[in-house]
């Protein structure tokens, strides 16, 4: 997964096209809808004065993308709070430095320092940091590794490494025989890495998943998947480097490494997450919008925004977006 998606030369992320695009395999809220980017901006001057207006505070987009949340996020927090961008993969870099300036986009989290003030942004990150795949057999775990038998990859049996088997034991829950655990050891190690450069304000994480109970119902064949095209795509190995390969986040992980690390953590749906934010209203005002202009004969304004509002009202959508879920971790 690592190399697949990774590879300078390769990987699906670092070489070639930008992947979160119209154009591309998948589509994420900021792209969907600017209320996306403009509400997490009003939750960061939020954050901004819940502190009481700390000097350094920096808001920071981890895995940003095309840039869409930094863009719609800078039409609410202005030129007085600093947005940064963490990016891996160097096409994405690129057009990020025309969104922020060079100054301002990274290439890990080493940006953030130690000691960071502010809100980091984390959306549709965590479901595309490798895994290993663990499953339950009586009295233990087996591990499946990627072999290639000279006619192509396969995943084949392996034992267990001991800190695959404790993440399992640890996080997975009650997993029957033969259930199927997409280890998340990359998602947790990076939680730990930004809460320890964390000091004041908060981290939001998007992302589709949920906690080990509600993943439970999935363990049977695994969430292990691939998307091309805006559809579910091919078997993971059959087109490396191809395809975005992506696992359900385990939310109850990440919620519990964060509360053994002394923060306060919340975990909602998005839907709950922009609504709290005041996306209904929005959603109503435009509404209004739109009723006018039909009364004014404005068509052609009257139909940018009905757009507005149909794609608003996808990032609620409970069988779609609504229902990712967003952990709020403060300190
Ligand atoms: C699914 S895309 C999401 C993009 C954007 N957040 C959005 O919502 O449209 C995941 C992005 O995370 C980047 N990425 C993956 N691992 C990363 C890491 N460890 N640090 C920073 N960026 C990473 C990828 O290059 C890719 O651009």
């Amino acid at each position: 997964m690592a190399t697949c998606l990774y590879d300078e030369e390769a990987g699906y992320f670092a070489a070639g096209p930008l992947r979160s695009v119209a154009a591309g395999d998948f589509l994420t809220s900021p792209e969907v809808s600017p209320w996306f980017g403009r509400l997490v901006g009003r939750f960061a001057l939020e954050e901004f004065r819940r502190l009481g207006r700390p000097a350094g505070f920096r808001i920071v987009d981890v895995g940003a993308g095309s840039g869409s949340l930094v863009r719609s996020l800078g039409e609410v927090v202005g030129a007085d709070l600093a947005v940064h961008a963490v990016e891996a993969s160097a096409a994405a870099r690129a057009r990020l430095v025309e969104v922020l300036g060079a100054g301002r986009v990274h290439r890990d989290l080493a940006a953030l320092g130690s000691g960071f003030v502010g809100v980091v942004v984390a959306n549709e990150l965590l479901d595309n940091l490798p895994v290993a795949i663990a499953v339950r057999v009586p009295g233990g775990w087996e591990e499946r590794w990627v072999g290639h038998d000279g006619d192509g990859f396969h995943l084949v049996a392996a034992p267990c490494r001991p800190e695959v088997a404790a993440w399992c034991e640890r996080y997975a829950g009650v997993v029957p025989a033969g259930g199927i655990v997409e280890v998340q050891l990359a998602a947790t190690a990076w939680l730990k890495d930004v809460l320890a450069r964390l000091d004041r304000g908060a981290l939001v994480v998007v992302d589709y998943g949920g906690t080990a109970v509600e993943l439970a119902p999935r363990r049977l064949t695994g969430t292990l998947r691939t998307y091309r095209g805006h559809h579910l795509g091919p078997d993971p190995l059959t087109a490396p480097g191809e395809t975005d390969i992506t696992v359900d986040v385990d939310f109850g992980a990440l919620a519990t490494v964060a509360e053994e690390a002394g923060a306060h953590v919340e975990l909602v749906t998005q839907a709950a997450f922009l609504e709290g934010l005041g996306l209904l209203d929005e959603i109503e005002r435009l509404r209004r919008r739109e009723r006018e202009l039909a009364a004014a004969g404005e068509a052609m304004a009257r139909l940018v925004v009905r757009d507005e509002v149909t794609n608003a009202e996808t990032l609620l959508h409970p069988r779609g977006l609504g229902d990712f879920r967003v952990l709020v971790v403060r300190r």
